[in-house]
């Protein structure tokens, strides 16, 4: 028996306004988005921007829905509605917010699995790491350099 050990670093910044100006621009379009959230079940709010390489930024809101697995995550309404329009382009940066109606949230709120699994999908893709940074509603911003951090032992299309 041998053990492995793998280790996920984080840039940890103390607030937006640490951000990068780019970063900032992007996670304010992000907060913006979140605000076009249809949550009526959860009344938890997530808004997602990716910066593509081609310089376009695409904008995505968590979309509910009474049978509640139809609904959809914010960060995959974002990056396939990306997949769709803008097919050849690399995702470079993906800034995430979470906000709930109900209690103000101060910690990063990280992607689900299936988000992850999803950016997993598009980072192989494009042979290029998207970076990844995430917040709650204040405080402290999270930066992952690439999807690979947040999930680890990744499925991916070499095991097929
Ligand atoms: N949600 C996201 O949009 N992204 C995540 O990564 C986690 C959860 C949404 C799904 C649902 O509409 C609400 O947040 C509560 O789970």
């Amino acid at each position: 028996m041998k053990e492995i050990s793998i280790t996920s670093s984080f840039n940890i910044y103390n607030n937006l306004e640490e951000l990068p100006i780019d970063i900032q621009d992007l996670m304010r379009q992000a907060i913006e988005v979140r605000k076009n959230a249809y949550a009526p079940y959860s009344q938890f709010r997530v808004g997602a921007a990716l910066l593509l390489d081609n310089g376009k930024i695409v904008i995505g809101s968590n979309q509910e829905n009474a049978a509640y697995p139809s609904g959809l995550c914010a960060e995959r309404v974002a990056i396939y509605h990306a997949g769709s329009v803008y097919p050849e382009a690399k995702i470079l940066k993906i800034a995430i917010t979470a906000a709930s109606d109900t209690n103000q949230t101060t910690a990063p709120i990280p992607p689900c699995g299936s988000c992850r699994q999803s950016i997993a999908e598009y980072e192989i893709k494009q042979d290029t790491p998207i970076e990844i940074y995430f917040m709650g509603e204040i405080g402290e911003v999270y930066k992952s350099a690439s999807l690979k951090n947040l999930l680890p032992f990744m499925f991916d299309k070499k095991f097929l």
